[in-house]
């Protein structure tokens, strides 16, 4: 577990924790920081056990602590992880509270160990229990559960939030990433959305879907060399970087949705009263972020009513920026160590802003580290010089962004455009899927030495991007136009 928890490191976290179940006995052991101040508790005070559950968390609700580090327990009975947002949480709690239960943290997640203490209290199984109480949880979630009564169960519900069975040999496993598994196997069952899935020992895993039925899913072996590290079948990492874009969209949206609308906690635990006083926004960025800060601009002002203001760090850091009362300060950096953005977050600090966030790549890098708030982009490593599908999964934070700020405004949750989300992925395979027939009409262009990008709306910026983008790799002097302006001064190149 504690290999599985240091695969899953790059993706950030600040706690972690492990439950182990032994003669009827569950043990747990939580730290804050890196899984190695775990590793080290668990080498003065080992775990024994062939049954357990480990977990690094991201704070949502409430501050990083050892306390709000999973597993979360129901006295010594039941241990929960959790990874998504409970959005009814504080309801049940009060509900929990008034029938007698004692809350020890404050996050979302120790609520569901409760819930299911009292189904095991009423004689069901951990199975029946997780099933029952599942119908009531809103938000997003991938749960792995325990009972000390029911030894050599591990029980996982999937809504909203990744979950794989790693199929052993005489052994099972659960996991939020195959990545966290290839140790132990290389064959997968991926869960689908409302399933529930209960693994015994010796290797028997039974799958229920969202109506109750007994369902088999097919098991898949992990392709090796599918790694950042390797091109596998593409030319150059760009072009790989370029087709991962469906799968790393998918990755940015997890958990962050519910059925309508967004996760405003998905942004941390002080998200909703940050965005709720934020009166307007300062993006800053450089290179691929700005522009992808220039389109959130289109976003933010028509659906969140926020005024926004775009500019490329090395600007701003040496002008006298004026700040309104209730400015939210914005970075966008794939990296989160370019030295202008990382400069302009700096100065931000010495002015009036009610707050900060970066979007970011690289949970542990400096932006995320000194900003008050984070949002990581998911896309994974990216190799390839010139930014893709980094620019791609900031536009989705971004959106989310938009949606968070509307949302804990009290102003719309647009089901559409969450719904529309969800089918982006499916969309960019589809356009990936005309590779061929792109490369066709690029022969038309690929002599040209000049190139001229228009667009109008969010397209203005996807022009300057693209302008960007073959400038960086083809060497083609390019340039970006709003679309309305061709008629004030370019079009006499055309004479
Ligand atoms: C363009 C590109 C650069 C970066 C810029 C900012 O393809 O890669 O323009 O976008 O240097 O870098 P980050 O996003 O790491 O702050």
């Amino acid at each position: 577990m504690l290999e599985g928890l240091k695969r899953l490191e790059y993706r950030g976290y600040d706690s972690s924790g492990m439950t182990v179940l032994n003669d009827g006995t569950l043990t747990r052991r939580r730290a804050l920081g890196k899984v190695a101040a775990l590793e080290a508790q668990l080498e003065t005070a080992a775990l024994t056990g062939s049954c357990g559950i480990a977990h690094t968390r991201w704070a949502t609700h409430g501050k990083p602590s050892e306390a709000n580090a999973h597993p979360h327990h129901s006295s010594d009975n039941v241990a929960v992880v959790h990874n998504g947002i409970i959005e009814n949480y504080e309801k049940i709690k009060e509900t929990l509270q008034a029938r007698g239960y004692a809350i020890t943290s404050e996050t979302d997640t120790e609520v569901i160990a409760h819930l299911l203490a009292e189904k095991l209290a009423a004689g069901l199984t951990l199975f029946d229990a997780t099933q029952e109480i599942v119908s009531g949880l809103g938000g997003a979630y991938a749960l792995g559960v325990m009972s000390a009564a029911e030894p050599g169960v591990v029980v996982g519900a999937r809504q909203g939030s990744p979950l794989v069975v790693g199929v052993g040999i005489d052994e099972t496993f659960l996991a939020s990433d195959p990545l966290a598994l290839l140790q132990v196997t290389d064959r997968f069952i991926y869960l689908e959305e409302g399933d529930l899935v209960e693994l015994r020992e010796h290797g028997d895993i039974r799958i229920v879907d969202r109506k109750g039925n007994r369902v088999e899913r097919p098991i898949h072996t992990f392709e090796h060399g599918d790694g950042a590290a390797s091109k596998g079948e593409y030319r150059h990492y760009m072009l790989k970087e370029i087709f991962e874009q469906p799968k790393v969209i998918e990755a940015a949206l997890e958990g962050r949705l519910s059925a309508s609308s967004v996760l405003v906690e998905s942004f941390g635990p002080d998200a909703q009263a940050l965005f709720q006083k934020t009166r307007q926004v300062h993006i800053i960025a450089c290179g691929t972020s700005y522009h992808a800060g220039l389109v959130a601009r289109y976003w933010l002002e028509r659906y969140a009513g926020v005024p926004v203001q775009v500019e490329v760090a090395s600007e701003y850091r040496y002008r006298h920026p004026v700040v309104p009362e209730g400015t939210l300060f914005v970075t966008l950096s794939q990296s989160g160590e370019t030295a202008d953005t990382l400069a302009a977050l700096r100065f931000a600090q010495t002015l009036n802003y009610v707050g900060s966030l970066a979007i970011c790549n690289v949970p542990g890098s400096s932006l995320v580290r000194e900003s008050d708030m984070s949002l990581m982009t998911r896309a994974g490593p990216e190799i390839g010089v010139a930014s893709t599908k980094a620019f791609t999964t900031q536009l989705i934070a971004l959106m989310l962004l938009t949606l968070a700020v509307s949302k804990a405004k009290g102003q719309a949750d647009y089901p559409d455009i969450v719904a529309a989300l969800r089918t982006l992925p499916d969309v960019c395979q589809r356009v990936l899927a005309l590779d061929s027939q792109i490369e066709t009409l690029s022969q038309a262009f690929a002599e040209k030495n000049h190139a001229l990008f228009l667009g109008r709306g969010a397209h203005y910026p996807i022009a300057l991007e693209g302008a960007l983008k073959l400038k960086e790799i083809s060497y083609i002097h390019a340039e970006a136009y709003p679309a309305g302006e061709l008629k004030h001064g370019p079009l006499a190149l055309g004479g």
